[in-house]
């Protein structure tokens, strides 16, 4: 079918779109001609990320948020809705791990910090929550959108010292899940939530699990490697052809998934 995976003119938020994965996603919907927004708390960032894209042709906008705080979120949706009219897809892309929040090697469960924990499950759950309330509204009136959020490997085979983390993805699985019937039994099936479980991919929120000060590999990176039978982390590029198919009509029948893209993590043993 021609133009089955067509995005174009489409109105693509991204929450956490000025970090290292959303900023491959801004430029490629943007690449395919979609209207992207682009919301991040780190304005710096966000903005010459919007400049970037605007300076190549194409669109992009930036928009201030703080994903746990509902009143900047709400003023968000106004200033979007204003702007566009429209919201056709949302990902749900804010989050990440805290150093604060992990066990290490040497310490147990009798230390874990309860108060960095909570602030890990805000972030990746309450920060998936909060967006989704309030900009799937405009889905809900259109009857018809595309939802997508990001878990991670963690939320599906507990991973050591991550414990708030793992706990907070699982949770947001859980959330795409309920969300599916939710929306498309009280709203109407053109509404979708999907959810996607990369793997390993070298970024700031996980740089200093995955790397030492100098660059080179830790032992845990070392783990995962070989525990991957890509044998390598994955690139930010790798995640666009699921999240394409899940903001376009090609994926229509499709909700409450979450789809793994790991170089075959999940599913090796030895
Ligand atoms: N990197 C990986 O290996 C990996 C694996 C699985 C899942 N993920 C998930 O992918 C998503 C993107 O992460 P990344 O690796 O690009 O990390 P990143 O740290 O590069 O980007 C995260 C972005 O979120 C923004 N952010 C943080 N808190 C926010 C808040 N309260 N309001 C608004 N914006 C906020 C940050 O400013 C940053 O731009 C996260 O949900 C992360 O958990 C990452």
């Amino acid at each position: 079918m021609k133009g089955l995976f067509d995005i174009k003119d489409r109105v693509i938020l991204i929450t956490g779109a000025a970090g290292i994965l959303g900023t491959a996603m801004v430029k490629h919907f943007a690449e395919e001609g979609a209207k992207v927004v682009i919301l991040d708390r780190n304005t710096e960032a966000g903005e010459k990320l919007a400049k970037e894209v605007t300076d190549a042709g194409f669109s992009a906008r930036f928009f201030y948020t703080d994903v746990l705080n509902k009143e900047i979120l709400e003023k968000n949706y106004s200033d979007i809705m204003a702007a566009y009219g429209r919201i056709d897809v949302l990902i749900n892309g804010a989050g990440g791990n805290m150093a604060g929040a992990t066990i290490a090697p040497d310490k147990t469960i009798f230390d874990l910090d309860p108060e960095a924990m909570k602030k890990v499950v805000d972030l990746n759950l309450f920060g998936t929550v909060l967006p989704t309330m309030v900009f799937s509204k405009a889905m809900v009136e259109q009857k018809k959108g595309s939802i997508i959020n990001i878990a991670s490997e963690a939320a599906l085979r507990p991973l050591t010292r991550v414990a708030g983390y793992g706990v907070a993805k699982a949770a947001v699985v859980n959330f795409t899940k309920y969300m599916c019937g939710e929306l498309a039994t009280k709203f109407g099936p053109g509404l979708r939530v999907n959810a996607i479980a990369p793997g390993f991919f070298l970024t700031e929120q996980n740089r200093t699990l995955l790397t030492n000060p100098d660059g080179s590999l830790t032992p845990r990176s070392h783990s995962i490697l070989s525990h991957t039978p890509y044998k390598r982390f994955g690139e930010p590029e790798e995640l666009l052809g699921t999240l394409q198919w899940l903001a376009s009509d090609a994926s229509q029948f499709v909700s409450g998934t979450v789809t793994v893209i790991d170089g075959g993590f999940d599913a090796f043993s030895i």
